[in-house]
């Protein structure tokens, strides 16, 4: 008789252990152990290294290296994501929201790939040959280099792949397949876990740039083990809110490139379309000379964006009044109040204070700090903002304005949108050139900048 084995597993960490805890003793977290039988035949390779190699160390200096190249994928924002294209061989994991588009997102791509005249297998365990089909004539993304096949088994998969031989491998999704050797259910743990490295060493041993579609929990975080984020080469995070139709591509994690960079895309009837021009689309529908409405410049990697930042302040009834951040960060939104009342006196006890950025972007860079301060400066005193005026700085705990980088960078989109006046901290004005019709005024202080701005 087989003896069937349960195992309890840490969906943070992986950690396995024949016994249920609360607490997982690997990583310390709370309630994430779940419970799989398994009964696993030894099989040579599972969860074994990927580089079997019988080299011997060499010399750092010694190894060639030669550039890395990259595979552009025809789709301009994905490649800044990872960092100016798809290197040969990685694996990327991309995680979002059911129905957020990662599936179109994958046969745009592919098909942008194929049409390139590279080879493609579009792996899809969740929808039926015809259902890609479908969705592939709505796209505009019929093209003969694209193979389509609906399989969760790992053997009928490897088969395939050794059958087309593709340049570029999307498997949609990692939770949908399964290895017969592991008797635990698809998309456990241990299932995920093996699969994974089955694709890794598939990825780098035949030079097959590999995507893996995740889905994520509750909580937003890709389901499975923790461990599959430290086997990719890079985590991509498709996000957005359901009711816009804006979708940002953000990086977690590239061992190829920065992580700063996000892509903009906006959702129709014929799919993803880029969004060259960020700031146009976040500004357009921004009320002109109202009270509490600022525009902030915000880097996101290389590329300035100009984001409207609302902030509403209204008196309330209850003892602790509420606090509220919405594409910012709450714990900065309250040391920014904590200033406004100690610095500048202002008495927001029994004031509710709202702060949204407008688009469901989400900007975490402390440079949005002094538009935060102008804005609900602005709302609380009832005075309206200049629609003209741009304005970026850190603020600190002193009141201060504090410099931020890329200064030069922020004021040239601010004069490329047609805006007047940026104030910003005058720390950061020096060492460049300011284009010609765009006046700007440093400071040094939040009161500085509340006098400019809301005189
Ligand atoms: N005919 C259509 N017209 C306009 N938009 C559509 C149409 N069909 C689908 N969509 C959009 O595409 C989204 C689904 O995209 P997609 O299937 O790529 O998401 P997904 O992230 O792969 O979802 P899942 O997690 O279910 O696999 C829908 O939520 C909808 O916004
Ligand atoms: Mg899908």
């Amino acid at each position: 008789m087989v003896k069937v084995k349960t195992k309890f597993y840490c969906t943070e960490c992986g950690y396995e252990t024949p016994k249920w805890y609360g607490k997982c003793p690997g990583c310390g977290s709370w309630n994430t152990m779940v419970e799989e039988t398994e009964k696993v035949v030894k099989t040579q390779g599972l969860t074994s290294g990927i580089f079997h190699t019988k080299e011997k160390p060499l010399p750092i200096i010694n190894i060639e290296s030669g550039q890395e190249p990259r595979i552009q994928t025809g789709i301009a924002e994905l490649n800044r994501v990872l960092g100016g294209g798809v290197v040969p061989g990685s694996l990327i994991l991309v995680g979002g929201d059911p129905g957020i588009g990662k599936s179109t997102l994958l046969l745009q791509t592919s098909h942008e790939m194929a049409r390139a005249g590279l080879r493609v297998l579009y792996i899809s365990g969740e929808e039926s040959t015809r259902q890609t089909k479908l969705r592939a004539e709505r796209l505009g993304a019929l093209s003969a280099e694209l193979y389509v096949l609906c399989e969760s088994s790992m053997d009928n998969i490897e088969e395939a792949i050794d059958q087309i031989k593709p340049d570029f491998l999307v498997i949609d999704s990692i939770q949908t397949v399964y290895l017969a050797e592991v008797t635990s259910a698809p998309g456990s743990v241990s299932q995920v876990r093996e699969c994974t490295a089955r694709f890794m060493r598939i990825a780098k041993g035949q030079g097959i740039a590999t995507v893996l579609v995740g889905h994520v929990t509750k909580e937003g975080a890709i389901a499975g083990p923790r461990m599959l984020e430290h086997m990719v080469d890079c985590v991509l995070y498709f996000e957005g809110e359901r009711h816009h139709s804006y979708r940002l591509l953000r990086a977690v994690k590239n061992r190829f490139g920065s992580t700063n960079e996000i892509g903009i895309f906006e959702m129709n009837e014929a799919g993803l379309t880029e969004v060259a021009n960020p700031s146009e689309l976040f500004l357009s529908e921004r009320p002109l000379g109202v009270a509490g409405s600022t525009v902030v410049a915000s880097m996101e990697g290389t590329r300035p964006m100009l984001v409207e930042l609302q902030a509403l302040i209204a008196s309330t009834h209850f003892p602790s009044p509420r606090r509220m951040a919405t594409g910012v960060d709450h714990n900065r939104m309250n040391l920014i109040i904590a200033v406004l009342e100690k610095r500048m006196g202002m008495f927001l006890q029994n004031q509710d204070a709202y702060v949204n950025l407008a688009g469901g972007v989400k900007l975490d860079e402390p440079a949005v700090d002094l538009a935060m301060a102008v804005s609900i400066a602005s709302s609380f005193r009832d005075l309206p903002t200049k629609p003209y005026d741009v304005i970026f700085g850190e603020v600190g705990l002193t009141g201060e304005v504090r410099a931020v980088a890329r200064a030069e960078q922020r004021v040239k989109e601010a004069a490329k949108l047609g805006f007047k006046r940026v104030i910003l901290p005058e720390k950061s004005m020096k060492g460049w050139n300011s284009p010609k019709d765009i006046q700007l005024i440093g400071v040094n202080t939040v009161a500085d900048a509340l006098a400019v701005a809301l005189d």
